[in-house]
């Protein structure tokens, strides 16, 4: 069977939030029920033997890529959420992003010790959210043991940002040159 074309199910949009920035809209991948699937079962396929725990994933696309590859591991999902969305006590890291910055918090009970936390995003682009997301999990002193996309902005050399904060392993689907 041909390899699924990722890559052509994702629509380019120009100048979208701001000029200059090509916007990657997932949602026509996505409402593809092949490639919906075959998207969560390869970055969970990544993971499979890494022991993972929990999955953090960041609101609000990293909802829909982190929760399914978190139930496909058998793992716990826990949303990092943009601030003042969580209803109990958080734990917080400010980020910047390609058009901004933001906050991303969890809470403070989301993680123990002993979890093995795999972080899932839709897409790495300047990797400050990635970056973010590894400050907040090491709050906890549990282990990271990787980080998965479904695209990577390699122009934006993501993964030199994430080297500075954490070697774990990062596994992107589709790399964008
Ligand atoms: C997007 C994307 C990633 C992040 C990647 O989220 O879903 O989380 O940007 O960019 P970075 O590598 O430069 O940090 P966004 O903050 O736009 O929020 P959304 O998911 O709510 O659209
Ligand atoms: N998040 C950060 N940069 C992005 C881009 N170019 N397309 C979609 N989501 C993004």
């Amino acid at each position: 069977m041909a390899a699924y074309d990722f890559e052509g199910h994702i629509t380019d949009i120009p100048d979208y939030p701001e000029k200059g920035v090509v916007f990657k809209d997932i949602t026509t991948l996505l409402k593809e029920p092949e490639g919906f699937h075959a998207a969560i079962d390869a970055i969970a396929d990544h993971f499979k033997d890494a022991g993972v725990t929990k999955v953090v994933g960041a609101e609000a696309r990293g909802f829909l890529i982190g929760a399914p590859v978190a139930y496909r591991l058998g793992a716990g999902f826990v949303p990092a959420r943009k601030p003042g969305k969580l209803p109990r006590e958080v734990r917080t890291e400010s980020y910047e992003l390609e058009y901004g910055t933001d906050e991303l918090q969890i809470h403070v009970d989301a993680l123990d010790e002993d979890d093995v936390v795999l972080i899932i995003d839709d897409l790495v682009a300047t990797g400050g959210t990635a970056v973010a997301q590894a400050k907040l999990v090491s709050q906890y002193g549990c282990k990271l043991a990787g980080m998965g996309f479904l695209m990577e902005l390699e122009f934006l050399h993501p993964r030199e940002a994430i080297a500075k904060e954490t070697d774990v392993d990062v596994f992107a689907l589709v790399q964008v040159k």
